[in-house]
């Protein structure tokens, strides 16, 4: 590591910034050593934060079916190959109550673009949920919608809302995305559900095509200005019937490097380590909440559409019940010393609007 690498990290744990180009040239530069340095710090600024508790959420995978045409997502409108399936609301509150039995006080519903899923019905099924659970949170994943929707579904309890930015750079966005898609609408979407009050989440694939340092470096400017209250980072893997078939899949040690920046950018931010990490490494998982990671996220959806959900190639979890899915994270977790967190594991000082 150089003289220059090691002020950069110093400055980065003090003052939370660097300029675009800073960000760029510490990735450009990164070694072994530079990783190890700002892991240790990310681990330390955690800890200041949370403590040891790495927060996990109920991720309840509840369509795959999808207007949209991603270009690196398997479950694209074009992929003909992909099993498509919907839960039922009756399935859906069944595996919520098989969470909440199992200690889990968030939920998470992630979809595919799936207009079946209309004001009407996610607002009836969280409000559900809702009454249900009253001591637990309610994240949606269910992609770009209008304001006016996202303000309904927060009318009727929802807390969180994860959408990923995808990528920071609109040329970028432009590579990855069918031309009807629109970074401008991705944007417009995350600063609207900050608006309207929910704990919003942005991120981005590691590694995705055409990625470089200096979209990355953009990417790290993005989330330093937006201040988001959840940032999902994961590494790019390629599935087989999309058009990024033959791409390279993003690797652990630039995903680790990453989550170890962003947590010194946003010591608060909630940070997942994602099953894209347990994917491409079989202790992904545990590296990243060394790296500074403290969520995870098991599957809670029928053991029977698992394999439906299918992003990307050998995603793994998908035979694990749910119980044994809690349980395997739980042992991964405090096998780096943490411990999984029983409550909401809300945003620090987060209050509702
Ligand atoms: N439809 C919602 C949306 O667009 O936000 C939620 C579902 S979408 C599948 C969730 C995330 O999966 C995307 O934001 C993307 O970053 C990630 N993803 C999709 N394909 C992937 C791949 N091949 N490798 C890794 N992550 C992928
Ligand atoms: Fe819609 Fe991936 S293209 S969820």
């Amino acid at each position: 590591m150089t003289d220059r690498t090691r002020k950069l990290i110093d400055r980065l744990e003090k003052e939370h910034s660097l300029s675009e180009a800073e960000y760029a040239e510490l990735i450009i530069n990164r070694d072994a050593e530079a990783a190890k340095l700002l892991a240790e710090k990310a681990a330390a600024a955690r800890e200041a934060v949370f403590g040891n508790a790495v927060y996990t959420r109920g991720l309840i995978e509840i369509s795959s079916i999808c207007r949209n045409n991603c270009l690196y997502c398997g479950i694209r409108r074009d992929n003909t190959e992909a099993e498509r399936y919907r839960l039922t609301e009756e399935q859906i509150l069944a595996c919520a109550d098989e969470g909440y039995l199992l200690g889990f006080r968030t939920f998470v519903l992630q979809g595919g673009e799936d207009p079946y899923f209309t004001d009407e019905v996610l607002c009836s099924l969280v409000r559900k949920l809702k009454e249900r659970h009253p001591d637990c949170a309610v994240t949606l994943s269910m992609g770009e919608r209008s304001k006016e929707s996202y303000q309904a579904l927060y009318d009727a309890g929802t807390d969180r809302y994860l959408l990923r930015h995808e990528t920071a750079d609109a040329g970028h966005y432009a590579r990855l995305h069918p031309p009807e898609m629109s970074f401008e609408n991705r944007m417009r979407c995350l600063r609207e559900l900050k608006e309207i009050g929910y704990q919003t989440g942005c991120g981005f694939m590691v590694g995705s095509p055409f990625q470089t340092p200096e979209t990355l470096a953009k990417d790290l400017k993005f989330i330093e200005t937006f201040r988001p209250a959840m940032c999902g980072i994961g590494p790019f893997i390629p599935h087989r019937n999309t058009p990024f078939r033959d791409e390279k899949a993003g690797t652990l040690e630039l995903t680790l490097f990453l989550l170890s920046v962003i947590r010194l950018i946003l010591p608060e931010v909630l940070l997942p380590a994602t099953t894209a990490l347990g994917t491409i490494h079989p202790q992904g998982r545990e590296m990243g909440i060394r790296a500074g990671a403290n969520v995870v996220m098991p599957n809670l959806s029928p053991v029977g559409v698992r394999k439906k959900y299918e992003l990307y190639d050998n995603k793994i979890c998908t035979g694990e019940e749910s119980a044994q899915c809690r349980g395997c994270l739980e042992k991964r977790i405090e096998s780096v010393g943490c411990c999984l967190a029983v409550d909401r594991g809300d945003a620090p000082r987060w209050t509702r609007q």
